[in-house]
């Protein structure tokens, strides 16, 4: 018999090309300091919704527990695609997208996000580069390291109001890109993408053919009632471009309905492109729990939770600011529920002494960026989420403006 061997396993080699997630490198960063030991710790880094989910949803998903016993479609029910469909054709002045051909349910958007480019890149092609906004939703760039893609980088910087600037990158980059992440409202600058961007997005993509991942899923946090954040489908019907042409959209019920534990959102967009991706799916194994999707046709149905969501965002922005604007630099973002400050001194340091001086943990904004064009577009900056309750954020913010003027 063979005697077995202490050969090591053989495994993927692009696994060793990801990078540290930004959550590991901030617990390196704050692991041996203790926070003021006189105050309650708040923990601001992280993007997770914590408003209570709404009661209506909890109440479906109960009422639906008969459908763990049937394995369910990967395509959805046909009553869930439609409530999604519903929704963006009121949402976007859409206008009749087809929840059969053109809307695909997901497990939240991460997992989306990360398996679309799995099924898109053609690592058969010379070189096949990702495109992804700095700074940016790390996600974006595993999904493409592990397609055996390389990412490029298009900086994201206060100076041109956080507007992607095309040219950055030259023709060769273009000719080698498959697919071009953008994320809007964005992670973390809260930059909305208008029209005219879209535009140069369009031309480009009609020009190299590649395909366009447009993350909305902080679309529903915006702060005037009476200007809905535009999203990318919408934009391709105002320009006429019929059927959405390699474009795709990723959307979520995690913010928008504070349900991130029920892993629930969808893409739409270019009905060939989903084919294929519908075919991956189907062997990857990622269909939606049925309870959750009878859960998701409640919540995608109802916008008055939503609007309330938005409510409580609204005042934690403006109770926040008040405190923070009159000695800080930092200002309302377009949308999202994210404050990008700048910060004196490096962003590591300054993350790691407020949570020694005032224990509010903060994100450090080099992190969640790359080096490239000469910078790292997230250096100086840290990433302060508010997601807590408006007394806990109010808190924090006092805390944030102190330590700020200590320095
Ligand atoms: C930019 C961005 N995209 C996608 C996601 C994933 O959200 P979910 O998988 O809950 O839909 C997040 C989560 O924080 C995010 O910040």
């Amino acid at each position: 018999m063979a005697r077995p061997t202490r050969q090591k396993p053989s495994v993927n080699p692009n696994l060793d090309r990801l990078q540290t997630y930004p959550f590991q490198k901030l617990s390196t960063l704050l692991g041996g300091v203790t926070p003021n030991p006189r105050l309650r710790p708040i923990a601001m880094y992280i993007g997770e919704p914590r408003h209570p989910t709404p009661e209506f949803i909890k109440r479906s998903l109960a009422d639906s527990l008969d459908g763990l016993a049937s394995y369910p479609p990967t395509h959805g029910s046909r009553e869930l695609r439609a409530a999604i469909a519903g929704w963006l054709d009121r949402r976007y002045g859409l206008d009749g997208i087809d929840p059969d051909t053109e809307v695909i349910p997901v497990n939240g958007s991460r997992e989306a996000l990360f398996a679309f480019a799995q099924a898109m890149i053609d690592p058969s092609r010379p070189s096949p580069v990702v495109i992804c906004p700095n700074p940016f939703y790390q996600i974006y760039e595993g999904a493409a390291l592990l397609a055996q893609a390389s990412p490029a980088f298009l900086n994201s910087v206060p100076e041109h109001n956080y507007a992607f600037d095309f040219g950055q990158l030259p023709p060769a980059i273009w000719e080698r890109t498959q697919l071009v992440f953008v994320c809007s409202p964005g992670n973390p600058t809260g930059y909305v993408m208008p029209r005219m961007e879209w535009q140069k997005l369009f031309d480009l993509s009609d020009r190299y053919g590649f395909v366009i991942a447009a993350d909305e899923c902080y679309s529903e946090i915006y702060f005037d009632e009476a200007n809905p954040t535009p999203g990318a489908l919408q934009a391709a019907r105002e320009l006429g471009r019929e059927g959405y042409p390699r474009l795709v959209v990723f959307s979520s019920l995690s913010k928008r309905s504070n349900v991130p534990g029920m892993r629930s959102g969808f893409v739409a967009g270019d009905r060939n492109v989903l084919k294929k991706f519908l075919l991956y799916r189907t062997y990857h194994g990622c269909a939606m729990c049925p309870p959750i999707q009878q859960a998701s046709i409640a919540a995608w149905n109802d916008e008055a939770h939503v609007a309330e969501n938005r409510r409580i965002y609204r005042d934690k922005f403006s109770a926040a600011l008040a405190i923070l604007q009159p000695a800080i630099d930092v200002h309302l973002p377009d949308a999202a529920f994210y404050l990008w400050m700048p910060t004196p001194g490096a962003d590591t340091d300054f993350a790691q002494q407020l949570y020694r001086e005032q224990a509010v943990s903060v994100l450090p904004g080099s992190y969640l960026a790359r080096e490239s064009h000469g910078i790292n577009p997230g250096s100086n900056r840290v990433r302060i989420a508010l997601v807590a309750s408006t007394e806990e954020c109010v808190e924090a913010a006092t805390r944030i403006r102190d330590f700020h003027a200590s320095l």
